[in-house]
């Protein structure tokens, strides 16, 4: 029985040094030292012996099993040392290789042109105010001097949320929301989304920008918004522009008037841009109406005040030359990476 305990020993000790990873150790453990392994089997054989034999026996028994154990611990931390190496090599990182390049956007030419605009007005004094996209009829229209019946509703077709809640068809309603909390002088302006019910095509969206101003106080004049218009119209489009007022119609207005730029392109002789007339127009303006100072609680007797609208997209288009509204929306990169 001692022959075989150390043949045991012997075979186990070349068989786990020739281990090269956990599984196979594991196998051999269970192969020598498991319930039905090499070493368990002849331990159980213990029982035949002669009671003067057994201490001995016993003995070198615990002791290969203990070697074997041993061995087995050694071998184990020996493999996972080497497949810990591994690891570490292969999952190294190579910090001197080229990192990935994050792309970086362009701001929106509609984006770049509305704070062109708001830096022009913010220097001449006036304050930025924002209105809700979710509008009462009662702001979008009514309090503007267009009553339900009133055919300028019909160029103005938006999108209902109730009959009388829509997105509105015009900044216009910030003007009215302005008066009804502050009382002048006031002189803001305000950006922002505007939506029609109009398909789309080269020169229509149902979405587009506007940006309105207004200006209320003693003695304000046709001429002051000219003077004012004039300026913004050299700061925006160089030092040469001249400005020309239409008379026209706005309901919230009296007198109104559709503004023109001499054309930045040509200067005024007709080019394409220009469509050959020499002026581009650019906004619409007017004198506040009467009715509407009233209906916000300002005494038309003591005030008067000018307000202008202009559509962001149209002015994108003028000063980038773009023939086609819809290519500001399809977000191609080609495209935008230009302005
Ligand atoms: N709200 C008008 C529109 O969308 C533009 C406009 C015209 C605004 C004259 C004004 C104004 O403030 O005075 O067509």
């Amino acid at each position: 029985m001692k022959e075989l305990l150390l043949a045991i020993r012997q075979k186990a000790e070349a068989e786990l040094a020739a281990t090269c990873d956990e599984a196979t150790l594991e196998e051999a453990r269970v192969r020598y030292l498991g319930k039905k392994g090499e070493l368990t089997a002849v331990l159980r054989g213990m029982g035949k012996l002669t009671p003067e034999e057994r201490p001995a026996v016993g003995q070198l028994a615990n002791e290969v099993r203990e070697t074997i154990e041993g061995l087995i611990a050694e071998r184990k931390a020996a493999l996972q040392a080497v497949a810990l190496e591994k690891k570490l090599k292969e999952e190294k990182i190579d910090v001197t290789a080229p990192g990935k390049k994050i792309a970086v956007g362009e701001r929106h030419p509609l984006a770049k042109v509305e704070e062109e605009l708001c830096t022009i007005f913010t220097s001449m004094g006036f304050d930025i105010v924002e209105g809700p996209e979710v509008e009462y009829d009662h702001y979008n229209f009514e309090k503007l001097n267009i009553p339900k019946d009133h055919p300028a509703r019909d160029t103005q077709d938006t999108f209902y949320i109730t009959e009388n809640i829509l997105l509105r068809s015009q900044t216009s309603p910030v003007q009215v929301r302005t008066m009804e909390v502050q009382k002048p002088p006031i002189r803001i302006i305000s950006p922002g989304r505007v939506y029609r019910s109009d398909a789309v095509d080269a020169t229509h969206s149902p979405v587009f920008h506007q940006l309105e101003g207004l200006v209320v106080d003693k003695g304000i004049t046709m001429g002051d918004l000219k003077g004012m218009l004039e300026y913004f119209a050299k700061q925006l489009f160089g030092a040469d522009t001249k400005l020309r007022l239409r008379p026209h119609h706005f309901p919230f207005t009296e007198p109104s008037a559709e503004v023109d730029v001499s054309c930045f392109v040509c200067g005024g002789k007709g080019c394409r841009v220009c469509k050959g007339e020499g002026w581009i127009e650019i906004l619409g303006a007017g004198m506040v109406h009467p009715n509407v100072l009233r209906g916000c609680g300002i005494d038309p007797e003591v005030y008067s005040g000018f307000a202008f609208g202009l559509g962001i997209e149209r002015i994108v288009m003028r000063k980038y030359n773009i023939d086609d509204m819809r290519l500001l929306y399809e977000n191609d990169l080609r495209f935008l990476k230009q302005f």
